[in-house]
């Protein structure tokens, strides 16, 4: 329309910085309990497509919790706040091309789909880390599940905080089936198409 001022010619969409970037935007939201490997895959993950000149963000607890959710616990409340101030974040970034790994428990289906419907479904793509609780338990990296069952720690998620499977992952991941060399090639080769520009 003529009366349309030239400017909004100008305006960048996600496509335009996609283009900029070589890479579609998007969201990974891993999901999985503690100790199940979620950080690991996350931080492979991000070393491979950065050597092959992609741009990536990882958003989990550690840059989150100590920052912007800072004065969130474990809460039913405090976690569904944490995962929505996060799946925010990640829309931002996701949005300006950049593939953006979130790591986080994301316990219940109620705060997935509140995170699936913040991101929009083209641009969330969701990974269940599968890994039992009696193997996370036996692992128990940070010796969090001991506390937990000394009751040192409360509202610990499979101890005395629900996690629920998710019903419809995008990927699987199951490591405490398969090694985590095999998680990492499954993982690394459905992003690589998911990120690749037509
Ligand atoms: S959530 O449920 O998605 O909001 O949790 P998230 O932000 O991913 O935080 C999980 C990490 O916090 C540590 N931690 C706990 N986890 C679960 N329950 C309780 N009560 C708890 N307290 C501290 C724990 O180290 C989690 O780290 P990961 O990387 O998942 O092992």
């Amino acid at each position: 329309m003529e009366n349309i001022h030239p400017i909004f010619d100008q305006i960048l969409k996600r496509e335009d910085k996609e283009n900029l970037l070589r890479q579609k935007g998007v969201v990974i939201w891993m999901i999985g309990l503690s100790g199940s490997g979620k950080s690991t895959l996350a931080k492979s993950l991000e070393r491979t497509l950065f050597d092959k000149g992609h741009l990536t963000q990882i958003l989990d607890g550690d840059n989150l919790r100590t920052g912007l959710n800072n004065n969130l616990g474990f809460s039913e409340e405090d976690r569904t706040e944490n995962i929505r101030r996060v799946a925010e974040v990640a829309k931002l970034f996701a949005n300006c091309g950049v593939v953006t790994i979130c790591s986080f428990i994301s316990p219940t289906e109620e705060i997935r789909q509140m995170a699936k419907a913040i991101i929009g479904n083209d641009l969330y793509y969701e990974v269940f880390v599968n890994c039992s609780l009696e193997v996370c338990e036996e692992r128990d990296v940070k010796g969090l599940y001991a506390k937990a069952r000394k009751g040192e720690i409360k509202n610990f998620t499979g101890i005395d905080s629900p996690f629920e499977n998710p019903k419809h992952p995008n990927l699987e991941l199951k490591t405490d089936v398969d090694s985590l060399e095999d998680c990492l090639s499954q993982l690394k080769e459905s992003i690589t198409q998911r990120i690749k520009i037509n």
